[in-house]
């Protein structure tokens, strides 16, 4: 009898465990729960409040911030809209969230993780090189053309670049309403461009340089580097 009870609780701890780690954000208890409109919070909850349901409305679940290109007019040539369940109501307690890149023709999105989410990489126009490098430090990289999906899996340090002669624009989504991101240069160089430099250059030399690229043809797509 013991025995059959010790298998029932293994059996429901595995059960457990593998819901917890397939839902990267907790379920929903109802249909919707739109993000209650900001104003002065006063209880601090895992996630947003819900609208009053009565005032809740089909224009909760549409969001129009992802049809306009982001300005690439930086110094990486990129641009990144990430629309999350702050912005986009409807998303709230759905475990989801969108993003828009954009990359000129010799731009980038350097190095840098989601630490709540896996992300979807949808390119919907031009020729994007992706790459992800995981905890043994090998790196995992693929030319994508339009209509090509890559997957970058949660937590995971990855970037992108513009590998064509046009503009490219990808549509990422992500497995949690507010995905957060941590980026390497932000994070411990402070926008240091000489650190930057070096960084991208020995992740150039032990990574891309060897796989794909080689570092003048990079510098020619790049020029900060
Ligand atoms: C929603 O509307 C119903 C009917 O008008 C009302 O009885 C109820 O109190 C309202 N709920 C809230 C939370 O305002
Ligand atoms: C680079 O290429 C060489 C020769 O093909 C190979 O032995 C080496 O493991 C590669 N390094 C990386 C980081 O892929």
């Amino acid at each position: 009898m013991s025995s059959y009870f010790s298998c029932c609780i293994v059996f429901l701890s595995v059960i457990c465990f593998c819901t917890k780690i397939c839902s990267a954000d907790s379920d929903n208890l109802q249909d919707t729960c739109p993000t209650s409109p900001p104003g002065k919070q006063t209880i601090f909850i895992n996630g947003f409040p819900c609208k009053n349901p009565n005032s809740t409305a089909a224009p909760d679940f549409k969001t129009s911030k992802l049809t306009e290109p982001g300005n690439t007019d930086n110094f990486l040539g990129s641009a990144v809209t990430l629309v999350t369940a702050a912005d986009f109501p409807g998303l709230n307690t759905l475990g989801l969230s969108i993003a828009r890149t954009d990359l000129r023709v010799d731009g980038m999105v350097s190095l840098h993780s989601h630490p709540r989410a896996s992300e979807l990489f949808f390119v919907s126009k031009g020729i994007v090189l992706a790459g992800f490098i995981d905890t043994k430090n090998q790196p995992f990289q693929q030319v994508l053309a339009e209509g090509d999906v890559f997957v970058f899996p949660k937590g995971l340090l990855h970037f992108s670049l513009n590998f064509g002669y046009d503009f490219a624009t990808v549509f990422s989504v992500f497995n949690s309403q507010n995905p957060g991101v941590v980026e390497i240069s932000g994070a411990i160089f402070q926008s240091d461009l000489d650190m930057i430099d070096r960084m991208t250059e020995g992740f150039l030399t032990h990574h891309i340089g060897n796989l794909t690229l080689n570092k003048r043809q990079f510098r020619k797509l790049n020029p900060i580097i």
